[in-house]
């Protein structure tokens, strides 16, 4: 999906609050990002396990946004700046404060720090499957671009096919 102009999102959610920043000391947040990575991410069909010393790698790579509420961090947002325009590649909310408007302020705020624009847009990737993910960035602005199909078997069915094919 891109977006050319983030839409403002509503200013009465319940997470209005929050305080959300970029990080630069990414290794002191590392064990919370992969703490609400692995309880947001877990029944994603791509989902692997991180441990802090492996988050700890992947935020030297990334710009890293956090969003924190009563002291706690409630969510993060991976961003890859480019020359020309930007990506999203990642964005969890702790999965016990979601569907209070986070996500969503947190998307929005990455956007606007990074000045999205016709001249600079932002992309990201989302499966057709994740209802959540794709209410708020179809509210924040972002409309879909192209489909892939992804397809998946078990060892078993592998076997299983080709055993059938050769029979
Ligand atoms: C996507 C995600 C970050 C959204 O965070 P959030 O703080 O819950 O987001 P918001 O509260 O701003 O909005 C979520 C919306 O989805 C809705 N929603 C929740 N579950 C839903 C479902 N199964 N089907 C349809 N809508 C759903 C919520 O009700 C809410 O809409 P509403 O404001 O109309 O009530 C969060 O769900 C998450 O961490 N998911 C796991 C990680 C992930 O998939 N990230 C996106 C990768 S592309």
């Amino acid at each position: 999906m891109k977006c050319v102009e983030p839409l403002q999102p509503a200013r009465t959610l319940a997470a209005a609050r929050a305080t959300i920043e970029q990080v630069s000391d990414v290794t002191a947040c590392a064990a919370e990002v992969a703490r609400i990575h692995n309880a947001a991410y877990a029944s994603d069909a791509a989902f692997r396990l991180y441990s802090r010393e492996e988050m700890a790698q992947v935020l030297t790579e990334t710009e890293v946004w956090i969003a924190s509420e009563d002291g706690q961090m409630s969510g993060f947002c991976l961003t890859e700046p480019e020359r020309n325009s930007m990506w999203i590649e990642s964005v969890a909310v702790d999965p016990a404060r979601q569907g209070r408007g986070l996500g969503q302020l947190l998307v929005y705020r990455v956007l606007s720090a990074h000045d999205v624009s016709v001249e600079h847009p932002c992309w990201l990737n989302v499966s057709s499957r994740n209802a959540p993910a794709l209410k708020i960035y179809r509210r924040l602005g972002f409309r879909p671009q192209h489909e892939t199909c992804r397809f998946s078997a078990t060892r078993g069915e592998l076997i299983a096919a080709r055993e059938r094919r050769f029979r």
